[in-house]
């Protein structure tokens, strides 16, 4: 018997292969990234350290101790609970690695990150999509037939959950959540929440929306700077758990990267000690372009409120459902502007487009503007 290797099978994000072959003015509504300045405290922490005479130290394989207490601080939990990664992608690598093995099942939501599927494909994994409930929430239901009809044939391992959700914003409500964890324990499987977007949100900050251990200490929860904290480009993450299920992802993660780099480190650090400031601040950018989104020509503009993150999570018009990644090269090539066909999120997702709003808010309006024609008429 023949098989392919693990790597054959993975190609390169959607995302980036629609905007590696743009015209040079398409305006990039893909990226999923905050477009406002990375915030003060980060760049202070980053300034001393450069300006440090003195030796640029690996520091512990687990993170710097300054990064893992506030990390710990911000979750309300020990530092034992924390390991400090490369990003949430690495801490979701090294969970993956860590928990799953070839062959056993790994339950994603569809629509959904598409990362979920190259990390379970990596481990030899089986990818099983479940479906989220109206709006893109959380729904158990969905996520129980879907549990029990993997475990009738296999092991299921790990049952990711993401809310608010890349790419349609839905939540959890906390009860979801709670039923969810029951569920995967009731089948031996791992729950992951990933939950990068949960401090970004267009709300009073008590109206975000609940964390996994708001409502059970078991599973694992990942976050990062990326998105609340404005710093994607520090490549800082974590994950949070009870130490037997960290320790194999702390050998993993340290076999890939050692550490995460130490000046990235200092820089977290300093972003998570001053959150309050840093999140409200996230937050009112958020809002601004929210409403840029609201106020669009009305076929494109955003309808639904997200529980979190900056995705307007669109539904095309009919004429495109026939070939809508052809429908996006058009958007690209003659309106200027770059979306993430839905079909990169699972095959649920064949009938939207996700829109970041996360930029520049006049490229925001400017490219919503040019959406709009495509929107009216084939
Ligand atoms: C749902 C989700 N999880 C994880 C990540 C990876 O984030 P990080 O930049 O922290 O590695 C992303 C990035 O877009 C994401 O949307």
């Amino acid at each position: 018997m023949t098989t392919v290797p693990r790597v054959e099978r993975l190609s390169a994000p959607a995302v980036r292969q629609l905007a590696k072959g743009a015209p040079p003015d398409a305006i990039d509504l893909g990226l999923g990234q905050p477009g406002w300045a990375l915030p003060e405290p980060a760049r202070q922490a980053l300034a001393a350290a450069g300006a440090e005479e003195a030796p640029c130290p690996y520091g512990p394989n687990e993170g710097l101790p300054a990064l893992v207490e506030a990390v710990a601080d911000h979750h309300r939990t020990d530092p034992g609970q924390v390991l400090v990664t490369h990003g949430a992608q690495g801490a979701l690598f090294a969970l993956f690695q860590a928990h799953v093995n070839p062959g056993q099942r790994v339950l994603v939501p569809d629509p959904g990150f598409p990362g979920y599927r190259t990390l379970a494909t990596l481990c030899g994994g089986e990818v099983v999509p479940y479906r989220l409930g109206p709006r893109g929430r959380l729904d158990p239901d969905a996520l129980g037939h879907a549990l029990q009809a993997a475990a009738a044939d296999g092991d299921v391992a790990m049952v990711l959950l993401n809310h608010p959700s890349n790419p349609t914003g839905g939540g959890a409500t906390a009860e979801a959540l709670a039923e969810a964890a029951e569920l995967a324990g009731r089948h031996g499987a791992l729950v992951i929440s990933d939950e990068v977007y949960r401090e970004l949100h267009l709300g009073h900050p008590d109206r975000r929306q609940a964390s996994l251990h708001d409502v059970t200490d078991e599973g694992v929860v990942v976050s990062s700077v990326s998105k609340a904290w404005a710093a994607p480009g520090l490549r800082v993450g974590w994950a949070v758990g009870r130490p037997d299920l960290l320790a194999p992802a702390r050998l993993v993660h340290a076999a890939m990267t050692t550490a995460p780099a130490r000046p990235s480190q200092l820089a977290a650090a300093a972003l998570l000690r001053e959150s309050a400031t840093v999140l409200a601040e996230s937050c009112s950018q958020l809002v601004r372009r929210w409403s840029v989104a609201q106020t669009a020509p009305h076929p494109v503009a955003a309808a639904v409120t997200p529980a979190g993150g900056f995705y307007h999570w669109l539904e095309l018009p009919a004429w495109a459902l026939a070939d809508p990644m052809a429908f996006c090269l058009r958007l690209r090539d003659e309106g200027l502007v770059t979306v993430v066909p839905g079909s990169a999120f699972g095959n649920a997702g064949n009938d939207h487009v996700r829109i970041s709003c996360g930029g520049d808010p006049r490229q925001l309006a400017e490219g919503l503007r040019r959406l709009d024609r495509f929107w009216r008429a084939p």
